[in-house]
């Protein structure tokens, strides 16, 4: 099988891939389902909305410092340098991440659209100014902007859209690929779960790594059981051993 995806990436131009939490499980940081997932623990459905945040910016933003902390001590595994490394071989690539950790821009990654934000970048609430905030833990909880109103994560919550220009590169990436690996997803959150059929249905060759099915599992062209972090450096030197 590994020989199999090897060659068809090989073979590809054009190459799209979306990451999950799955692909950084590997380096600590928890995934939102299954075993060990954050919900369990924290509920994310009920803190991660406007409306959480609304009624008590407090517990939401304490949610996030516990996970910026967490995520803070975590590094980039052999998967994320897997696809840093891809990204210097393949002609046309886009890789779209839902995950907001920013492990794939540590391991060295550039063509990259981070679908749901990122946990390293505030907005404030009035004037929707984006800016870095690297402290860990927070100084101030919640963060205020200088202008005295509060901050928020640079974040997607339930109930939002995806910034447009990220959803339109990761669509057109989805449409125009030959190849498309699906990474560490459960592929239950949309607008993200439907990139990988469009990529389908355009004709695209789809490869899934996960060590669990997922929903797209019975569609894709090659499915890969196992985890990111072995799995993605064995097809990068598969790949090499097939030119
Ligand atoms: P999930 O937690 O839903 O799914 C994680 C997936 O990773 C599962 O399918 C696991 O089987 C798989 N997995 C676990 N360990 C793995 C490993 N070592 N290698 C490869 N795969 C592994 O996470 P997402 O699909 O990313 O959005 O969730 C999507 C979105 O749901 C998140 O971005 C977040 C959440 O709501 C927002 O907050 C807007």
């Amino acid at each position: 099988m590994i020989t199999e995806a090897a060659k068809r990436i090989r073979e590809a131009r054009a190459i799209a891939v979306l990451t999950g939490a799955g692909v950084s499980a590997e380096s600590g940081v928890p995934t939102f389902r299954g075993e060990g997932g954050l919900w369990r623990q924290f509920r994310a459905e009920d803190l991660a909305t406007p409306g959480a945040f609304a009624r008590d910016p407090r517990l939401v933003w304490e949610w996030y410092d516990w996970r910026r902390q967490k995520i803070a001590a975590c590094r980039p595994n052999p998967a994320h340098h897997a696809l840093a490394a891809l990204e210097s071989v393949a002609a046309e690539f886009l890789l779209i991440t839902q995950n907001i950790d920013d492990l794939h821009r540590k391991a060295g990654s550039r063509r990259l659209v981070e679908l749901h934000g990122n946990i390293w970048r505030v907005r404030c609430t009035r004037e929707a100014t984006v800016s870095a905030l690297p402290d860990v833990p927070l100084a101030e909880i919640p963060p205020r902007c200088g202008c005295g109103a509060l901050l928020r994560p640079d974040v997607v919550w339930f109930g939002e859209s995806l910034p447009v220009d990220a959803l339109e590169r990761a669509m057109q990436a989805a449409e125009t690929c030959e190849l498309f690996l699906v990474v560490g997803t459960s592929t239950l959150v949309q607008p993200a779960a439907s990139l990988p059929l469009v990529a389908k249905g355009r004709g695209a060759v789809v490869i899934e790594v996960n060590p669990d099915p997922t929903p797209i599992s019975h569609l894709v062209d090659v499915s890969l059981q196992g985890k990111a972090g072995e799995i993605l450096p064995a097809l990068l030197a598969a790949r090499r051993g097939s030119a």
